[in-house]
């Protein structure tokens, strides 16, 4: 019978060692003053839910607000539409926000989430992402704080799915066939 199976390619604790690191360039960046995290739902979830605790072992203590963007397209590509689900309840004005998702790909829905925030008035706007997938960029953005800069690969796990599948996983993998 063939099965499906995960291969890891980030375990818990690589990813728990390199949110430490990335909280404290973010601390060093000094975007701490009166600083929002934005975390981008629904992939970004857990990687948002790691890095706040993170930022506070770095000394920093931002407020947390959610964004869930949907980029419309078939498959597990993103396509060029970006829709705002859910908005977020913070006046952003004047604010130091940092954008929190798992994955830079394209980059439309990055570009689409600063491009708002930068409108609204923030004063300084970063993105971290947990991994760069730089081989697919459509829009011109990059991420300020990257964990891992990834290999082509469908991944899943750590708040990131395949067809609403995986996002419990604590680690991060791709899909492989088994037979
Ligand atoms: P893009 O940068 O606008 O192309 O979209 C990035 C978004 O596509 C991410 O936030 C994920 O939601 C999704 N995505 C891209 N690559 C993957 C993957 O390998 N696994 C799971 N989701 C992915
Ligand atoms: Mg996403």
């Amino acid at each position: 019978m063939t099965g499906r199976r995960i291969e890891v390619l980030y375990t818990a604790e690589t990813i728990a060692e390199r949110n430490r690191a990335l909280a404290e360039a973010i601390r060093d960046a000094g975007l701490s003053d009166r600083l929002v995290v934005v975390a981008i739902l629904k992939g970004g979830f857990v990687f948002a839910a790691d890095m706040i605790r993170a930022l506070h072992h770095a000394g920093v203590s931002p407020e947390v607000d959610f964004m869930s963007l949907a980029s419309y397209g078939a498959g597990t590509t993103s396509a060029g539409t970006v829709k705002v689900l859910r908005d977020l309840q913070t006046d952003v004005t004047g604010r130091n926000v940092l954008i929190v998702d798992d994955i830079l790909e394209s980059g439309r829905t990055l570009a689409f989430a600063k491009r708002l925030l930068v409108e609204r008035g923030a004063a300084r706007v970063g993105v971290a992402v947990l991994l760069d997938k730089p081989g697919h960029r459509v829009a011109d953005i990059e991420g300020d704080f990257v964990g891992f800069t990834c290999p082509d690969l469908f991944v899943v796990g750590y708040g990131m799915d395949m067809g609403h599948a995986f996002r419990e996983l604590p680690y991060i993998g791709h899909v492989v066939d088994a037979d």
